[in-house]
């Protein structure tokens, strides 16, 4: 069984997609998750699931180390980044090398790259008239949106669109791939 971290800072509807797919699946379960914000939905959503969660000040995570023993602690083999808005420092990146992944709403490395995330990415992308959009899964790197693409899927960008429609048609294309993707990497 390989236990699976999720790093979120918001409302956890990725973390909850993931939780949900490996329930029962044997390989691999959601051990922890972990956030920097004591407020984010996603504590709330993860006690409904019986899911353990952890609020990490934000001094341990501009360190790191300290998020690395926590994660040795949970014997963590994969980190997956959900709507995880600290930077993840060099001690994190280099424990789990090649086993820690992010999740993007747009198709890299177009809209991506520091101040992109959340309803920017989808209002940068509407302004400029993209016709189409998606989301990107790729290895997480001292680049901010920077690592090795593992995964891309595209949804269209309509005409009538706002931020907040782009960002529910996005959001869905994340809950249908991203745990089969997780999946795929942890074989
Ligand atoms: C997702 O759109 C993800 O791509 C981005 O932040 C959002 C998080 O949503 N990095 P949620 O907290 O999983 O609902």
């Amino acid at each position: 069984m390989k236990n699976i971290a999720v790093l979120a800072s918001g409302e956890g509807s990725n973390a909850e997609a993931i939780v949900r797919y490996f329930a029962g699946s044997g390989a691999a379960r959601v051990a922890i998750v972990l956030s920097n914000r004591e407020k984010a939905g996603v504590h709330s959503r993860m006690a409904a699931l019986g899911v353990r969660t952890e609020t990490v000040p934000r001094e341990l995570w501009n360190d790191g180390s300290a998020v690395v023993d926590i994660l040795m602690r949970e014997a963590v083999d994969f980190v997956v980044l959900a709507g995880f808005l600290c930077r993840v420092e060099a001690p994190i990146i280099e424990a789990f090398s090649g086993r820690i992944v992010n999740i993007h709403p747009s198709l890299l490395p177009k809209f991506g790259g520091a101040g992109m995330w959340g309803h920017h990415v989808h209002e940068a992308v509407i302004a400029s008239g993209e016709k189409e959009s998606g989301i990107t899964v790729h290895y997480v790197t001292k680049e901010i949106d920077g690592g090795e693409i593992i995964f891309q899927a595209k949804c269209p960008v309509e005409p009538v669109d706002t931020p907040e429609t782009l960002a529910n048609r996005v959001h869905a294309l994340e809950h249908a791939h991203y745990p089969t993707v997780i999946e795929n990497l942890l074989k």
